[in-house]
């Protein structure tokens, strides 16, 4: 069952790919909502954001949501990862503290998490 709580996806808006040297965040976040469009669209919202610290592994892309783990992907292409991070969204939002491991999360997304966040005044041990 989906989470209705608010959810945030945050893309970085000043990463460059780093072959093409161009900004691919306004993309993707585009493409992000368009294909939250409906059932997941109401729960996420889609925002950017200048810089999240994981600048040698663009392009990054956060979750979060209140009372859930936060995490943060780094090397994201927005040409062929929008669909695993959508399938992503769809995992988050049916967790009630956003916990998963690595074998819970899209196949595409391994070795692109930079970090995993438990939710404030948790603890959590897996
Ligand atoms: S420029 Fe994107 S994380 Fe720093």
């Amino acid at each position: 069952m989906l989470d209705t709580a608010y959810h945030r996806i945050i893309v970085c808006s000043l990463c460059r790919d780093t072959v093409t040297r161009l900004r691919s965040g306004e993309d993707l976040c585009a493409e992000l909502r368009s294909r939250l469009a409906g059932t997941l669209a109401s729960s996420f919202a889609v925002e950017t954001v200048d810089c999240m610290a994981g600048c040698s592994r663009p392009l990054t892309v956060a979750f979060n949501a209140q009372g859930k783990a936060s995490y943060l992907f780094g090397s994201i292409d927005s040409g062929t990862d929008a669909g695993a991070l959508v399938e992503f969204a769809r995992l988050y939002a049916s967790l009630a503290d956003g916990w998963c491991s690595s074998d819970q999360r899209p196949a595409r997304l391994a070795g692109k998490i930079l970090a995993r966040i438990p939710a404030g005044g948790r603890e959590q041990v897996r």
